[in-house]
């Protein structure tokens, strides 16, 4: 691949906000050599260009380029759910999305749904994604082949359940250990895909079901792990029932090993002390999800407690209990339950760009992305504001950085999407 110079504003985290000042870096007229799919200059156009004055430009003036967004928990069956509103969790699951999780049984549709998500992801700027799977081993199979074609970053598994869902949906220990096995086998390390060992909740995996995924844990150095912690207040309740020797909710998947630093657990919206101080120790994720919190009413998430007790957090849409596939929108969307939450977190543009960006790369260990220093892989997305729109003239006229920055978060959506790339090639690009 020739080096190809990108001319932009150039917005991305190499620091970390919630621990060091000045952890933005800008360029507002920047540019990026790509070389071989890497960064391998960054700065102010004038100067890459002075020094690499032979490099192929691409002039995006007046546009934007950030590092690809990380969506760190988001549902490939969920597509068609999305704008189900009104429901609590355990009704929206049993109403809405177990009833189309279990249409993935039939394969031709399982490759729509997958094809419709994933076109989703690349159109909304998103390189890498922490992805809940199906319940069925043939939809995965399809799922993992399209993600492959797609050329995405791509961490997901078998969804794990042998009680409390819909019958067809379950699979016995036994099978379940068969089937992730062959999967992880064939797709775990493959191009761009990983495989994430994936209990659906406490609630819906027995005791024999979680040894199954420690053993998979066990056997599979450098597999992921994910699962749903603390959502709603009914649910958390319900597992101390099932999981009566359990102090608490994440108690359940230590007690089988599955909580270390692979481990991403979606929500925690109602943890205890205890419980943060144990993630903190393990350097497990949690993957704050709040259009989905605000839509099932699961409730405020307590970002300051994370912060204070050094647990590691990272967005995800959660669609389709969320609001969408935009990891825009879900900066924003945090930022706005902080500011109404007691004791909430302000947010500052830098901080919604490292929780949509390098805060889900380190969670999934991609540790090559999620900026844009030099080295790193050219994994990044273009963002237009279009003539003549409320966008355009914000940015325009933006008398800093960190409010072009909030203005992309406030206002920019699909449309303002003009590509996105992984390791420096097209995943998605608008027609010129
Ligand atoms: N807990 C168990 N399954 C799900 C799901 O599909 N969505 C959400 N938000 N929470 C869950
Ligand atoms: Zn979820």
């Amino acid at each position: 691949m020739p080096s190809q110079l990108y001319r932009a504003t150039i917005f991305h985290t190499p620091g970390n906000p919630f621990r060091e000042v000045n952890a933005l870096e800008v360029f507002a007229d920047g540019g990026i050599l790509v070389e071989a799919g890497r960064v391998a200059a960054l700065g102010e156009f004038s100067d890459i260009t002075r020094r690499f004055p032979k490099a192929a430009v691409r002039d995006w003036r007046g546009s934007f380029l950030l590092p690809g967004f990380i969506d760190t928990h988001v549902h490939f069956p969920q597509v068609r759910v999305l704008g189900a509103l009104g429901e609590p969790l355990l009704q929206w699951l049993k109403n809405s999305a177990l009833p189309e999780e279990a249409r993935m049984a039939n394969t031709a549709y399982a490759r729509m749904i997958a094809l419709e998500f994933l076109t989703a992801l690349v159109r909304h700027g998103t390189t890498g994604a922490m992805v809940f799977g199906a319940h069925f081993a043939s939809a995965m199979e399809i799922f993992f082949d399209e993600a492959a074609r797609s050329g995405l970053r791509i961490v997901s598994g078998l969804v794990l359940s042998d009680q409390c869902l819909l019958p067809e949906l379950h699979v016995s220990p036994q099978q379940a250990y068969k089937l992730s096995s062959g999967l992880i086998k064939r797709y775990h390390g493959h191009g761009e895909l990983l495989y994430a060992v994936t209990p659906r909740f406490a609630l819906s995996t027995s005791e024999a079901m979680l040894e199954v995924c420690q053993t998979l844990m066990q056997e599979n150095p450098g597999v992921l792990f994910q699962s749903h912690l603390n959502e709603n207040g009914d649910e958390i309740r319900e597992v101390a029932r099932l999981f009566p020797w359990a102090g608490d909710y994440l108690a359940v998947y230590e007690r089988f090993g599955l909580v270390g630093v692979r481990s991403v657990l979606a929500h925690n919206v109602h943890p205890t002390d205890s419980e943060l101080h144990r993630l903190a120790r393990s350097g497990s994720t949690v993957a704050h999800c709040p259009a989905s919190n605000a839509a099932l009413g699961s409730g405020l998430f307590g970002m300051a407690r994370h912060v204070t007790h050094g647990v590691r957090v990272a967005l995800g849409t959660d669609v389709g209990a969320g609001t969408g596939f935009g990891m825009l929108k879900e900066g924003l969307q945090a930022y706005l339950m902080q500011r109404l939450s007691p004791n909430g977190f302000g947010l500052t543009p830098a901080h919604m760009l490292y929780l949509a960006t390098r805060a889900g790369a380190e969670a999934l260990g991609m540790h090559d992305a999620g900026d844009l220093s030099i080295g790193r892989s050219a994994d990044f997305v273009h963002i237009k504001p279009r003539d003549g729109t409320v966008l355009a003239a914000v940015t325009r006229h933006a008398e800093s950085a960190d409010h072009a920055l909030a203005a992309l978060f406030t206002l920019a959506s699909a449309d303002n999407i003009a590509g996105t790339f992984v390791r420096g090639r097209v995943v998605y690009e608008e027609a010129a």
